[in-house]
C-alpha cells in the first residue's frame, strides 16, 4: 500500500464560504470521520472531534480564542494546528489545512485519515501499538 503525498489528498467541500460566521464552530462528517470546523477573523480551521485524552468530543466544547475546550475533563486544544494546551491531554488532534474554493465559492478540507495514536508517553517512553 503506497502512502498518499499531501499534494495528492483532495480538497472535499464542505459548504457555502458564508457556512459560518467568525466565531462560530460545526461538526462536519467526511468518510465517518467526525470533523471541527472553526471560523476566526483570520480563517477556517479544522480539527478531528475526538479529544486525544479519552476520546471527548470537542466540537461541543466551548472556543475561546484560538482554543476549543474539551467538554469531558477541560483539555485545551489550538484549533488552528491541533497542538494540546493543557492536561489532562498531552497528545496534539490531528489538523487538517482548509481553503476558500474561489471558483465554487466553498468552504473545502484537505482531509486525511489519522494516523492511530500510539502511545506517548510524557517523560519520552514512547510505544505504538499498530
Ligand atoms: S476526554 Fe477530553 S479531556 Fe478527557
Amino acid at each position: 500500500m503506497s502512502e498518499q503525498s499531501e499534494s495528492e489528498v483532495p480538497f472535499t467541500p464542505v459548504g457555502p464560504a458564508d457556512m459560518l460566521k467568525p466565531g462560530e464552530s460545526a461538526i462536519i462528517e467526511i468518510e465517518d470521520d467526525s470533523i471541527v470546523l472553526v471560523h476566526l477573523l483570520d480563517g477556517y480551521f479544522a480539527i478531528e472531534n475526538r479529544c486525544s485524552h479519552d476520546d471527548g468530543p470537542l466540537g461541543q466544547g466551548r472556543l475561546v480564542g484560538y482554543e476549543i475546550d474539551c467538554p469531558r475533563h477541560g483539555a485545551k486544544f489550538d484549533v488552528r494546528d491541533g497542538a494540546a494546551k493543557s492536561l489532562p491531554a498531552f497528545r496534539p488532534v490531528a489538523s487538517f489545512p482548509v481553503r476558500h474554493n474561489e471558483e465554487t465559492d466553498e468552504i473545502e478540507i484537505q482531509y486525511k485519515k489519522p494516523e492511530p495514536p500510539g502511545f506517548e508517553d510524557p517523560r519520552g517512553f514512547n510505544f505504538n501499538f499498530t
